[in-house]
């Protein structure tokens, strides 16, 4: 067996995460979640969900992993040996398996898009003319396949050589560069003629919305996704760090960063979604590639720069997400089987990349059957949600008390305390709730 890594220091540890949580969830996925469910209601519960169930969930895995000091699977196996807690681990590596499948085609049409513009393919199409760029790519045979492969094979190559090096000198780098984009772009939108309609949207809630189920539902899977949480990324990445880093503050800085980045995508996106009459807010998953677009033709010339440098820093965001998806199979593999890195790599690589293949073809292409939203749904919608359940039950209550406390630093404290109780109460019967709607509408259609 390989030595573990291990994180240099606490700021890398707490790069890798936000690294892992912030990514095509906060840019593609929220926005479109975001406009195909109401807007601002659904940022509202969002939050209230990143803040009841998320926080707490997230403090959860670090502890676990901290502790366990193996992947997801082996982890719980140390902590409560032939105890059935190991089940959320098992589903751990299946989920975030099913996620990178479609993650990677997504992240392909991103580069796709960044090529694209350095060509200049992309740059000067007449206004209002990206939705049908956009239709014919995806749906344009073999070429998002291409594209998905090329983004894998990146994300191969960095799990190939270890996880440690590979990210924490990106994330020093181009994660604030993606901020300052996304900052100025901001800027740029609240220029635009849709700019109120479109804030609008996104902050002043319908309350009668509320009380809906389906926003409900939509914003716990978001919340989950976006912080990586309920499939082990977490606990993988908090088992290469060493017994000193405080788990409170990290929790607490991942958890802002990844809402602030969602927040700030949310300002981009909507007013230029209101500022075109081709582009709506429930477009569905091609929303960002369609409406940005638009923008940057807005710009002039400076908009290409602008594609070319935005397109770019999503790619990476979504890779340093990506290589935390892989590393949770990459190092079940190597710990289960006996196997060196590369070899795991190899393995889980080429099967989640042919995995995608389907949701990939699935888009307007041969294969007319939405291969890539069914993923989508029974991950976001199932075995996320139940992953968080059993992490919770388990660190609430299956985990001794004391133990978990001094994990993390936080033995007789109030903060400790009421953490715990969201673990043992707030979050399982939260999550409980929407995962059985979940399956009554999934029944009852
Ligand atoms: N949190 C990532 C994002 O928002 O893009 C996606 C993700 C990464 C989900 C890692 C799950 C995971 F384990």
């Amino acid at each position: 067996m390989e030595t573990r890594e291990q994180f240099a220091t606490k700021l890398g540890f707490i790069l890798a995460a936000v690294g892992s949580a912030v990514g095509l969830g906060n840019i593609w996925r929220f926005s479109y979640v975001a406009g195909e469910s109401g807007g601002a209601t659904f940022l509202l519960i969002y939050v209230i969900c990143i803040f009841l169930i998320g926080l707490p969930v997230l403090l959860a895995e670090f502890s676990i992993g901290r502790r366990g000091q193996s992947d997801v699977v082996g982890s719980f196996n140390n902590i409560a040996p032939g105890k059935p807690w190991v089940i959320a681990g098992i589903l751990g590596v299946l989920t975030s398996f099913l996620i990178l499948s479609f993650y990677g085609v997504i992240a392909g049409w991103v580069l796709y898009y960044f090529f694209s513009f350095v060509t200049g393919q992309a740059g000067g199409i007449e206004q209002e003319g990206y939705g049908e760029f956009f239709e014919a790519f995806i749906g344009g045979g073999l070429s998002p396949v291409i594209w998905q492969f090329i983004f894998m094979a990146l994300v191969l190559g960095i799990v190939f050589f270890g996880v440690k090096k590979g990210i924490e000198l990106s994330n020093k780098v181009f994660m604030p560069l993606l901020a300052l984009i996304l900052i100025f772009l901001a800027g740029y939108s609240l220029t635009l003629d849709g700019a109120g309609e479109g804030l609008a949207f996104l902050f002043s809630p319908d309350w009668t919305a509320f009380g809906d189920f389906n926003v409900w539902s939509a914003a716990i899977g978001q919340a989950f996704f976006t912080l990586s949480l309920g499939m082990g990324a977490m606990i993988t990445y908090s088992s290469y760090l060493s017994k000193q880093a405080k788990l409170p503050s990290a929790a607490g800085g991942v958890v802002a960063l990844d809402t602030l980045f969602a927040i700030v995508a949310g300002i981009v996106i909507f007013p230029a979604v209101f500022t075109f009459a081709s582009v709506e807010p429930g477009d569905g998953p091609g929303l960002i590639f369609i409406a940005l677009p638009e923008v940057f033709n807005l710009m002039g010339g400076g908009g290409v720069i602008f594609g070319i440098f935005f397109f770019f820093l999503v790619a990476i965001a979504a890779l340093s997400s990506a290589i935390s998806l892989l590393e949770v199979s990459v190092s079940y593999v190597m710990r289960q089987l006996n196997w060196n890195r590369r070899k795991a790599t190899l393995l889980a690589g080429v099967a989640v990349t042919l995995f995608g293949v389907p949701s990939a073809l699935s888009q307007g292409g041969p294969i007319p059957f939405d291969f890539l939203d069914l993923v989508d749904t029974v991950t976001d919608q199932y075995t996320l949600p139940l992953g968080g359940f059993i992490i919770a039950l388990f660190v609430g209550w299956g985990w001794n008390k004391v133990d978990v406390l001094k994990e993390t630093g936080l033995t007789d404290t109030t903060i400790g305390l009421i953490w715990i109780w969201f673990l043992r109460i707030i979050a399982p019967v939260g999550i409980l709730l929407i995962l059985i709607q979940n399956v009554i509408s999934a029944i009852t259609g």
